[in-house]
């Protein structure tokens, strides 16, 4: 596959030492667009290679419409405003395209994308979503979904080992800006939070969030999000990010009718029931004793493959070898999500996700209005 990757900032550099360091199989990279001298000398080998370098997306479009070069995808590593028109560009020259998380920094320009790659047959439209190719997400997703433990109740996640410092802020002009990143660590560091939400829990239906901006930085957008989660089935959820605490931590626990799931630290153990609870709730003599369970230590073998395991897997997908991991479309749910968290916390009232084209469209435009007034 001849690649073209479309910012070479922190993150597009990495990816392309991944391929050039043979962690990636069946890729070439043939471009890059806009690199410094400094990042430029660390990737040398890829030049020597004969990729070409870019001042800027369109002008690699333009090389590959008039067919000065040969690209069959690209990997979008911009900022997230610009993802979607990129992307749709790429499309329409019949390129496919793996986006960079999140998909954008409103949903309109998620599903923007999602339309035009159906407009293309067989083009592979993929999403960085790499925290899904960690085998113990999957297992988690596995439990929950395969409704071993019964249907869900209940999911908490406090995730605080995103810590920045004021340089990391410091580091790009569009970092912690409205107009730059489109939002905070709803859009930058959670959209991998939200996805995994989703994946494992299915979309919620309504959320109640409060966003607190600039709250340990010096920064426009949000550093700490506090949010309420209901679902279709009942359940609840709670959400807690920052990027201002230290001595992170990162804990999941999701109850289920039947069991409670922890995971923290890498480790998963569950507590199984002996008995079910809704049964005991109902003929316990003992007001104030508990349903009897068991800790158990979930162990798996699989692997985490992270970002050079997307990589292979859109290659081959591409090269007709495997089934795309995330496709495209999965992009506009986190992205949804996080847009309902700012909608709910600006509006300081709870909002319902919507269920259906038409919904969809009245909540994008009432996003982009609100949206507005903070750039
Ligand atoms: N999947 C992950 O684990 C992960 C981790 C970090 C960042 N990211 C994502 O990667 C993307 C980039 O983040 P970063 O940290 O590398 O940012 P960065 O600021 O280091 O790099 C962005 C690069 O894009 C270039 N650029 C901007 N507009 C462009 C255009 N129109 N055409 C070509 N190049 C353009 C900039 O010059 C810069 O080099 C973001 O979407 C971010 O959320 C993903």
């Amino acid at each position: 596959m001849k690649l073209a990757i479309i910012g070479m900032g922190i993150m597009g550099c990495k990816y392309a030492k991944m391929i050039s360091d043979g962690q990636v199989t069946g890729v070439e990279i043939t471009a890059v667009t806009r690199i410094t001298p400094e990042r430029k000398e660390g990737l040398k080998e890829i030049f020597e290679n004969g990729t070409k370098i870019f001042e800027t997306a369109d002008d690699l479009f333009e090389a590959v419409g008039q067919k000065t070069i040969k690209v069959d995808a690209v990997l979008i590593v911009t900022p997230h405003l610009s993802h979607s028109k990129i992307a749709v560009n790429a499309m329409k020259l019949g390129l496919h395209v793996l986006c960079d998380k999140p998909a954008g920094a409103y949903s309109r320009q998620a599903r923007e994308m999602c339309e035009e790659a159906g407009k293309h047959e067989g083009l592979i439209f993929g999403m960085m979503f790499n925290q899904r190719m960690n085998s113990m997400h999957q297992k988690i997703r596995e439990i929950v979904q395969s409704g071993v433990y019964g249907t869900m109740k209940r999911v908490s996640w406090t995730i605080t080992d995103w810590y920045r410092p004021d340089g990391y802020y410091a580091s790009g002009v569009w970092r912690g800006t409205w107009d730059g990143e489109g939002g905070g660590i709803l859009l930058n560091q959670c959209p991998h939070n939200l996805d995994l939400l989703q994946w494992i829990c299915g979309m919620p239906v309504s959320v109640q969030a409060f966003c607190n901006e600039g709250k340990y930085h010096n920064i426009a957008v949000e550093d700490e999000v506090t949010a309420y989660f209901t679902f279709e089935n009942g359940a609840t959820g709670t959400f807690y990010s920052t990027t201002g605490e230290a001595s992170g931590i990162n804990r999941l626990e999701i109850s289920m009718e039947d069991a409670l799931l922890v995971y923290e630290k890498g480790e998963l153990k569950v507590r199984e029931l002996k008995v079910h609870e809704a049964e005991y709730r109902k003929t316990a003599t003992d007001y104030f004793a508990q349903p009897e369970g068991e800790w158990k230590n979930i162990t798996c073998e699989g692997t985490d493959l992270q970002h050079p395991g997307i990589l292979q897997n859109f290659a081959d997908a591409v090269d007709g070898k495997a089934e795309l991991f995330v496709a495209g479309t999965e992009g506009t749910k986190s992205l949804m999500l996080a847009n309902a968290m700012y909608l709910s916390s600006w509006k300081k009232q709870m909002v319902k996700l919507p269920e259906n084209l038409e919904e969809e469209i009245a909540f994008e435009t009432e996003y982009e209005e609100e949206f507005a007034k903070k750039v």
